[in-house]
């Protein structure tokens, strides 16, 4: 069966900047044949000149991703058959949020710096005598980020980089969470606080493509949500992201909904709401804010005091039934 594979090619090194361009192949497709399969294919056959990444054909060594029909995918566990058949094309293109080097290879340098800045080894406590005991629960806290490949998918699907290339990103928050969940980690506050600055975890925006799009599984918005978690169980509260989460839970917890104009001058001080009041005009206007002052709670307080109770219970538990 022939296959039209187009692919989104450039070569800034001959035309002094990256000019992409869409190129078609015809490749001759058996079932089961993988992108890089197919890419391999060209190179060896038709255009030599194609440049991509791959090492260990396995999904192992995360050096193929690439983006199949405007998704990231590892080339070398993407079959082309069921991929054309879904969209009726196949369009590989660069890894989006990253800077394309060459056709489909991307400068994967400002990801590795993402991982240096998070000081990706463990910093041990010291051994306890007779050694580390490390339970099947410890493990499972962290067995997920320590699944991760580091091939970038999660980085190009994510929403926050595509507007803050600063932002610590997926990859580097799984990894962070990894040595701050591991028990023996003694620097795991510091981690924190470095998390919790400007472009660090609290920039996310929750939109679960990091998630979805990972290959192995690795879930970095779970490791996010763990580390902003930690954070404030830490202390760490002195950010926008943590006030805006304790404000978001006192509105609940006294009128049973989201007191917007309340939660803004307690999330960002006084005088850097009063630049918002007439962005906050124009929404209660358009009937998308409730009115600042009269603002009464909703029907069913009783059912939402109980589900605090219950949080609180439950903490008080966790915390081995202190007050
Ligand atoms: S959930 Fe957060 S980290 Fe993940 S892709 Fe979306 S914005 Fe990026
Ligand atoms: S978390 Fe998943 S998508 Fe992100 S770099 Fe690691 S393996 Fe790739
Ligand atoms: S070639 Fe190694 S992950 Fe695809």
């Amino acid at each position: 069966m022939r296959l039209k594979l187009k692919i989104r090619r450039c070569d800034p090194m001959k035309t002094g900047a990256c000019s992409p361009f869409l190129q078609a192949y015809d490749v001759e497709a058996e079932e089961g044949m993988t992108v890089l399969e197919a890419l391999i294919s060209i190179a060896e056959t038709d255009d030599p000149s194609l440049s991509f990444r791959r090492s260990c054909r396995s999904a192992i060594c995360g050096s193929c991703a690439v983006t199949v029909n405007g998704f990231p995918k590892l080339a070398c566990n993407t079959q082309i058959i069921p991929e054309h058949r879904k969209r009726g094309q196949l369009v590989l293109e660069p890894l989006a949020n990253h800077r394309v080097l060459k056709d489909l290879i991307v400068d994967m340098d400002p990801f590795w710096r993402k991982f240096e800045k998070t000081t990706p080894f463990l910093i041990p406590k010291e051994e306890p005598e007779g050694g580390w005991k490390i339970t099947g629960e410890d493990q499972a806290v962290i067995d997920d980020s320590q699944k991760c490949i580091m091939c970038g998918s999660c980085n190009a699907a994510c929403n926050t980089l595509d507007v803050d290339p600063g932002f610590v990103g997926p990859a580097a928050s799984a990894k962070a969470w990894r040595f701050v969940g591991d028990v023996r980690e003694a620097d795991g506050e510091r981690r924190l606080k470095d998390l919790s600055a400007e472009h660090g975890v609290w920039d996310c925006v929750r939109c679960m493509h990091c998630t979805e799009y990972c290959p192995k599984g690795v879930d970095p918005l779970k490791a996010i949500e763990q580390l902003r978690s930690r954070a404030m169980g830490a202390g760490i509260v002195d950010n926008h992201g943590a006030k805006h989460t304790l404000a978001m839970a006192e509105s609940i917890k006294r009128v049973g909904r989201l007191d917007e104009a309340a939660m803004t001058f307690k999330t960002l001080g006084i005088l850097r709401s009063l630049g918002m009041i007439p962005f906050g005009l124009k929404m209660e206007i358009h009937g998308k804010m409730p009115h600042p002052i009269i603002f009464p709670a909703i029907e069913k307080m009783e059912e939402v005091k109980k589900i605090y109770e219950a949080v609180e219970e439950k903490r008080k538990k966790e915390r081995g039934g202190e007050g």
